[in-house]
């Protein structure tokens, strides 16, 4: 194979990486904007109307989240393949194609949600415009072309290890990443029965970030520890198989959680009530790991915008999966939760804290090799940027989940329990005054949030630019 233009030591699938986590922060920004309309048209609801409507905001709002972090996932592996492997990525041409292929069909999807915003949903809208399934609603033609670049991915990542050497790290990420590619396929047929459609929905959207995304970040985060503090690989790799079993353990049959309301049998009730409420089990493992191996070390930690990111990746985990998730996940309490702003609370939090801030931690771990290797410690030059971005995201994530959260506390409260599920229980709870400045507080937030985001990009483009701190020695 000719060798392709290389910037400066960075190996092959990291090449690629640098495309992927570029793409990434460009989509993060394009979230927040969208975002923060969705958000202003909950206080203003005829902003945009019939130009941009609610239901279009919000969609382009959660699948650029999905598709961004898809791609920081992505990008993430293909960064640490050839470290883990001990050998040269297989494949670099076919894995600079797939980018390629990856990024102009989100692109002509999201121009098509914005050109076609209403119209009768027919095979071919299902085929050419919008599958309208939630979080996944792009049309069939590009879920196939999804699928070809996730198999492409997936042969360059297993063929890499293959080629080199297999880890404990390693043989789970495959496994995994199969078990991700493979859940994707039943969000790809559509059954005019709602039940039956919602069920398999569900499969994606559930066993995606409640099993295999998990599992992923935890592979990740494996890795991650190693690098940034140096812990022992046998400790980690132990913990990481207890991880997936327990993850696997309750998340799977935890799937029940979505089926309370939705026409499924009775029993789902028990399954998914027992199930689900052991899935902060596994969430504790991974918080007890990350600090017990950060308090064994003499932390010398080489890159702080990485690791503290690191760190609100765990306890972001721990509190906006496990426990807010937990919050509702019991029949008897979801019964007056469901469909409220609780939901949202909980989706923010564990989105944010889970898969985001591990993103952005890999972006920083990228983009100290990038620029040469140099220590990001103390010595840094303008560290009130990254500071601040992290500040600004962070405290805008947990204010935005309190507010969404007493908004959702008061949705069941009047709508629910006082209005009886009724129209006008709802409407009285949308109008009621506690939920409206919830909303304005939600819409304050978001802004921190967004401005943090616009931050942290710009501490990407120049962190250690002008830096002349000693190059460290990576392991
Ligand atoms: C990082 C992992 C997780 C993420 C990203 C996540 C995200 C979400 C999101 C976005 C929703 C709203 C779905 C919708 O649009 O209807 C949701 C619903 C839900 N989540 Fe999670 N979640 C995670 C983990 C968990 C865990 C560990 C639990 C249980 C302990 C849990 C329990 C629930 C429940 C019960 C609902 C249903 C709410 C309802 O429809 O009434 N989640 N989750
Ligand atoms: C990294 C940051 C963010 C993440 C991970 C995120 C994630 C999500 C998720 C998962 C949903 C679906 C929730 C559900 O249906 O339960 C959602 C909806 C929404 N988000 Fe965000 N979001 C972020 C930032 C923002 C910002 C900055 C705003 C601006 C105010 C915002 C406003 C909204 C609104 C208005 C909705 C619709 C909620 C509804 O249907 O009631 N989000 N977001
Ligand atoms: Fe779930």
């Amino acid at each position: 194979m000719k060798t392709p233009s290389v910037i400066k030591g960075l190996r092959l699938g990291q090449q690629i990486a640098i495309k992927y986590f570029f793409a990434a922060m460009i989509l993060f920004c394009a979230q927040m904007i969208f975002g923060l309309i969705a958000g202003l048209q909950f206080i203003l609801p005829e902003f945009l109307y019939q130009i941009l409507d609610f239901n279009v905001t919000r969609m382009v709002h959660i699948n650029a989240m999905i598709i961004w972090l898809l791609f920081g996932f992505m990008g993430s592996v293909y960064w640490l393949v050839e470290d883990e492997a001990g050998s040269d990525l297989v494949g670099y041409k076919l894995g600079n194609i797939g980018f390629w292929v990856l990024l102009i069909a989100v692109i002509v999807v999201v121009l098509v949600y914005l050109i076609v915003q209403v119209g009768p949903g027919t095979e071919s809208s299902l085929w050419f415009i919008n599958e309208g399934r939630e979080y996944i609603e792009a049309p069939r033609w590009a879920d196939i072309g999804i699928v070809a670049v996730m198999l492409i991915f997936f042969y360059n990542i297993a063929a890499t290890f293959s080629k080199g050497k297999w880890s404990g790290i390693s043989g789970v990420l495959v496994l995994d990443l199969l078990a991700l590619a493979g859940v994707y396929l039943a969000g790809m047929f559509y059954s005019t029965n709602i039940s039956i459609d919602q069920f398999w929905w569900w499969w994606v959207v559930h066993l995606w970030v409640e099993a295999t995304w998990e599992v992923l970040v935890a592979c990740i985060m494996a890795w991650g520890l190693i690098q940034t503090i140096g812990a022992s690989r046998k400790i980690v790799t132990t913990w990481l198989y207890v991880e997936v079993a327990l993850m696997f353990g309750s998340g799977i049959l935890g799937l029940g959680h979505h089926y309370f309301w939705i026409g499924t049998p009775e029993y789902w009730l028990t399954v998914g009530g027992f199930f689900s409420a052991l899935e902060p089990i596994p969430l504790v493992a991974m918080l007890v790991h990350a600090v017990y191996d950060a308090g064994t070390k003499n932390l010398k930690v080489s890159n702080h915008p990485a690791f503290a990111w690191f760190i609100a990746h765990v306890f972001g985990n721990f509190l906006g999966a496990g426990v807010w998730g937990f919050f509702q996940t019991l029949p008897q309490i979801n019964l007056y939760t469901h469909g409220t702003q609780w939901s949202a609370s909980h989706g923010h939090l564990a989105f944010f804290g889970a898969y985001v801030t591990i993103n952005v931690a890999m972006f920083y771990m990228a983009v100290q090799k990038l620029r040469g290797n140099i220590a990001m410690g103390s010595g840094l030059l303008n560290k009130y940027r990254w500071k601040t971005s992290l500040i600004l995201l962070n405290v805008g994530a947990l204010g935005m989940t309190v507010a969404l959260l007493i908004a959702g506390y008061e949705q069941a409260f009047i709508e629910r329990a006082v209005g009886g599920s009724t129209w006008s229980g709802y409407f009285s709870a949308q109008r009621d005054s506690t939920f409206i400045a919830s909303m304005h507080w939600r819409m304050l937030f978001g802004i921190l949030m967004t401005v943090g985001t616009f931050f942290l990009a710009w501490d990407l483009l120049t962190i250690g630019k002008k830096n002349k701190n000693p190059v460290f020695e990576t392991t």
